[in-house]
């Protein structure tokens, strides 16, 4: 759906420039990170299970109270707060097919309004193994917000090409910020459909930039165009894309060929914090996965290893709410950080996966996360991630409630990353 956008080559040079950095060319940067394990400073991470009053949590009925707490200091300090569900919110199946992937797949693609008036929507591209909706099985689904249009995933020409504004990028066919007949297919290999249809799941795709296109223009597109401008605690650019999540659950609800308990809410990097928040901000999320999330996902902020939060608000100043540059070489003073994020989620299962050379995103960090979450889970009476504290060696994932791995490779989704999550998945539902 085409949602207009101006934008001045600097924020997109600036966007593309921290998108594609190698990490032999990170020493260029400016200052705003550490790759050196001796220089994390000594920190003290705020308990999550003890309220800000100083009462210690110590059952399960205390934690709805300590989490309103952790919930509205996020809110505030952090992500900033969205709208709730708006009242022209509607649906319309725009395309479907049931001879999609090889005869394996049915094809829904279903465009979601925000306003009664149509000028502002998502589009949501849904396959589901035609085996389970012939037997009139609902279908456990993966969730999913991508960087290049739901035309990127697969080659399938059917795919509605988006029309949104885009970045630019010669290699993924997107020319002045619009997708071309080239972009069709570009990000395959991050997208193994067919494997996801023969496991038995189905995959819903969403452009991100649907919702809000990423670049910094005071919050006047997108659905940004229907509310009023964000105050200091409002909604960036990661809670609104969430909150387009959201709304793809709503869709999701009514379709009775989708099983909307077990909806597995997926990311990669930034769309990775954003799942994250997603999973915290509505209970509706089964799982959550981040994969690769990093600074602001799932990495510990005060370990300020890889990319720290003055870097981050630096590079990406409309990602979080303005309150969050408070603590811009700070990260001592914020009164949350990333495990309590993860606990937010308790006891719904969320599986956080690294990669060894993504130093940027904080493996180490984002491990940690999972494991000063668990004693919130462990309350809840679940087991947690297992008791682990150690990291796994690397392509050997935990599977608790708590999953997480670091596998061989970069910054990207790998099939290793998806055949996990689908492990994940086969274990958290048993089918
Ligand atoms: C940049 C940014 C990261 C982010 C990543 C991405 O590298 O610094 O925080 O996760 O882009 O979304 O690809």
């Amino acid at each position: 759906m085409p949602t207009t956008a101006k934008s001045t080559t600097l924020q997109i040079a600036t966007l593309c420039l921290a998108l594609t950095l190698p990490t032999a060319m990170l020493s260029a940067q400016p200052a705003g990170y550490n790759y050196d394990e001796a220089k994390v400073p000594a920190y003290t991470l705020p308990d999550p299970l003890v309220m800000a009053d100083g009462t210690p949590v110590t059952s399960a009925d205390q934690w709805p109270k300590r989490r309103a707490e952790i919930m509205d200091l996020f809110l505030q300090e952090v992500y900033g707060k969205a709208p709730g569900k708006p009242e022209g919110l509607h649906f319309k199946v725009i395309e479907q097919s049931d001879d999609a992937i090889n005869g394996k797949a049915t094809r829904k693609q279903v465009r979601v309004f925000f306003d009664a008036d149509e000028t502002v929507a998502m589009d949501i591209l849904i396959y589901l193994p035609k085996k389970l909706v012939d037997a009139k099985q609902p279908v456990p689904t993966f969730l999913t917000l991508n960087f290049f249009g739901n035309h990127s995933i697969s080659d399938d020409p059917a795919i509605v090409l988006s029309e949104s504004w885009m970045r630019s990028s010669k290699e993924k066919g997107v020319v002045d910020n619009r997708a071309t007949e080239a972009s069709r297919g570009a990000s395959a290999s991050r997208w193994p459909v067919e494997s996801i249809i023969d496991r038995g799941y189905g995959l819903a795709a969403i452009y991100y930039g649907d919702i809000d296109p990423d670049f910094d223009d005071g919050f006047k597109n997108g659905v940004h165009a229907l509310y009023d401008p964000p105050a200091k605690d409002g909604w960036g650019s990661i809670a609104t894309w969430a909150w387009g999540l959201s709304r793809a659950m709503d869709y999701l609800e009514t379709d009775s060929e989708i099983d909307a308990k077990r909806v597995a809410v997926f990311g990669h990097s930034r769309l990775g914090k954003t799942s994250l928040w997603a999973g915290a901000t509505d209970p509706r999320f089964s799982i959550t996965i981040s994969n690769d999330s990093g600074c602001g996902g799932a990495a510990l902020s005060r370990r300020a290893f890889g990319e720290t939060v003055a870097r981050i608000n630096t590079s990406f100043p409309h990602w979080f709410c303005d309150n969050y540059t408070k603590y811009n070489d700070n990260e001592g003073a914020c009164p949350v950080d990333q495990h309590q994020l993860v606990a937010l989620i308790a006891p719904r299962s969320v599986y956080i996966a690294s990669a060894e050379e993504d130093t940027w995103a904080d493996p180490r960090g984002e491990f940690l996360s999972a494991v000063h979450a668990a004693p919130v889970y462990q309350l809840l009476g679940t087991d947690g991630i297992g008791g682990e504290t150690e990291m796994p060696p690397i392509n050997k994932p935990i599977m608790h409630t708590l999953g997480y791995h670091v596998r061989t490779g970069k910054h990207t989704v790998t099939d290793f990353d998806w055949n996990s999550y689908m492990d994940f998945a086969d274990q958290r539902w048993v089918k």
